[in-house]
């Protein structure tokens, strides 16, 4: 169905350019793809990072897993192929969102190459910042923010990543945050510096 309608639809648009937009908004859009175990901290710091943004009069909004999952891939699970059509999914929605002017955070576990790269390909490589979110998953169980870990360590759940499943670390990130380093307000201020620095313009 979609195949057959891409080979007679066409691409259409209207009379405001990508540069309109990233005028009126005082910045050029940018998918901040946050990449981590469980626990790493993505949510914190990728709500951290829009208050911080917002503050600052910046358009972004948070892409969230545990959020996406109950609409938009509401019908996917965690094996291999449903994690990679969820990645899929919120790639396009970021896409979408980067093409309406916005600064787009995501946090999805992500955890193979393959799929980070799968995302980079639709978000379009000069707007997509990979970024590491490291912490062991020593530290990620310690914290077990939700009580996932304990559940998985003791078989409860299934294909959890880091115990379960595997976590493929990005061998050369765009930005690493060592979150078992630092506090959650160094690490927001690495990660708004580097968008400061290439994406958010001067006002
Ligand atoms: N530098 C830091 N950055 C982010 N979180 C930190 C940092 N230092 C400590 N933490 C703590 O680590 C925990 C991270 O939990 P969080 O829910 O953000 O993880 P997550 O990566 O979103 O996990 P999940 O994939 O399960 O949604 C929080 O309790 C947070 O306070
Ligand atoms: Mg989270």
């Amino acid at each position: 169905m979609g195949q057959q309608a891409q080979t007679y639809l066409r691409r259409v648009s209207g009379a405001i350019s990508n540069i309109d937009r990233a005028t009126m908004l005082r910045q050029q859009p940018a998918t901040i793809w946050l990449t981590g175990l469980s626990g790493s901290g993505k949510s914190t710091l990728a709500y951290e990072l829009e208050h911080r943004l917002i503050g600052a009069g910046h358009a972004c909004y948070v892409l969230d897993g545990d959020n996406v999952r109950h609409g938009l891939s509401g019908d996917l699970g965690f094996g291999t192929e449903d994690r990679r059509e969820n990645i899929r999914r919120v790639a396009h929605v970021a896409q979408l969102m980067n093409d309406a002017g916005l600064i787009v955070i995501t946090a999805l576990i992500s955890p193979m190459h393959e799929d980070r790269m799968m995302a980079r390909e639709i978000v379009g490589s000069e707007r997509f910042v990979e970024t590491y979110l490291s912490a062991s998953v020593e530290i990620c169980t310690q914290r077990d923010p939700k009580g996932l870990y304990a559940m998985a360590h003791s078989g409860k759940i299934s294909s959890f990543t880091g115990v379960s499943a595997p976590y493929e670390a990005p061998e050369s990130p765009g930005l690493l945050v060592e979150t078992a380093k630092e506090t959650v307000s160094a690490s927001v201020a690495r990660i708004y510096d580097y968008l400061h620095e290439r994406y958010l313009n001067p006002s």
